[in-house]
């Protein structure tokens, strides 16, 4: 097995392959270094079965994209993941095969809804929600630090205390840890109680990553930001979010609103299908087609995506063009079907 870290920086990119048969994983390669991970990969002979994002990123543009389009892999994350670039959705206990190793899958959300461990041959790669003496921010949209302490404690701490953990992130030079050590020493998390961890994260007031609008908004929506002028992180945070149980709420009300789906067609049409009366009109035409829509600028209007990412910059950007009663959908289709409620397709 080769289990290798290819950035040799604080972000970190871990190849997972089986020499022998030849194939090979990538997870959370950077836009930037894509030229490098071909190069080792055509220097070890392997070919690459799948790239992986551990969750969405916001501080680097993720090379998975990149990677699909160049080498043909497909591009997988977990099932909460924002963004429609994903060929595939993964869920807890789901096996990727590389070769003869078999890479299992836990869903370990908290710094984002769809984070994500991977657990291969004794390794974890733990993406952001374990660090080395630390954990990942769970102040983006999105963050929850008490289901991050769920996943420490309730998942990635009941592994064999001989399990080597390989964060997503280090910035303090360390490569590798144990759980054993983590769930002693780690100064988040050991001897803390579940209100304890939660106070701890929420009073953190760490300052946002530097260009997070220009890496995120690509990451979740798989627009460039030439395509759009995507709203910034005020903006953003004016928008008002209405849950499931709310919006069915409205509808059943006589002041309905316009539902504005800003998924693609294919998503529209795909397996999570879509909301009875809402209006396709994808992200990426949104600021060119907003005149379709005009006559409902004084009057209720709800965005809707996937997963509630894409739909806050879409109401972010009617706001921005003088619609005056937006909400978006916190969850989006992924959360009007766990309710269960009814979708056509
Ligand atoms: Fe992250």
């Amino acid at each position: 097995m080769i289990l290798r870290e290819l950035n040799g920086g604080s972000c970190k990119t871990y190849l997972i392959a089986d020499e022998g048969r030849g194939r090979a994983v990538l997870v959370d390669p950077l836009y930037a270094h894509v030229e490098r991970y071909i190069a080792v990969l055509a220097y070890h002979r392997l070919e690459l079965d799948m790239v992986i994002d551990s969750h969405t990123h916001a501080d680097h543009l993720s090379g998975c994209p990149q990677l699909r389009f160049l080498l043909g892999p497909p591009f997988a994350m977990q099932k909460w993941a924002p963004s429609p670039a994903v060929d595939r959705h993964l869920e807890e206990g789901d096996e990727i095969p590389v070769g003869d190793l078999v890479v299992r899958v836990l869903h370990t959300p908290g710094h984002t809804p769809d984070g994500m461990s991977l657990l291969v041959a004794g390794h974890v790669l733990t993406g952001d929600t374990l660090f080395i003496g630390g954990s990942g921010r769970t102040d983006f949209a999105g963050g929850d630090a008490g289901a991050q302490y769920d996943a420490v404690t309730g998942k990635l701490f009941t592994l064999p205390d001989d399990t080597v953990v390989r964060p997503g992130h280090d910035y303090r030079g360390n490569t590798t840890s144990t759980i054993g050590r983590e769930k002693q020493t780690n100064p988040r998390l050991a001897n803390r109680t579940r209100q304890d961890y939660i106070d701890l994260m929420n009073n953190l007031q760490l300052s946002p990553p530097q260009n997070i609008q220009e890496v995120l908004q690509p990451n979740q929506s798989a627009i460039s930001n030439e395509d759009i002028s995507f709203p910034d992180w005020s903006e953003l945070k004016k928008v008002r979010e209405i849950d499931v149980q709310a919006l069915q709420g409205m509808l059943d009300s006589e002041t309905r609103p316009l539902l504005v789906d800003v998924r693609e067609p294919a998503e529209y049409s795909g397996e999570l299908g879509h909301l009875a009366g809402s209006v396709l009109i994808p992200l990426r035409e949104l600021m060119n087609r907003v005149t379709e829509i005009a006559e409902h600028k004084e009057a209720p209007v709800v965005t809707i995506c996937r997963a509630g990412m894409r739909s806050a910059t879409a109401a972010a950007i009617l706001g921005r063009s003088g619609f005056s009663d937006v909400s978006n959908l916190a969850g989006g289709l992924l959360a009007w079907n766990e309710a269960r409620l009814r979708v056509e397709r």
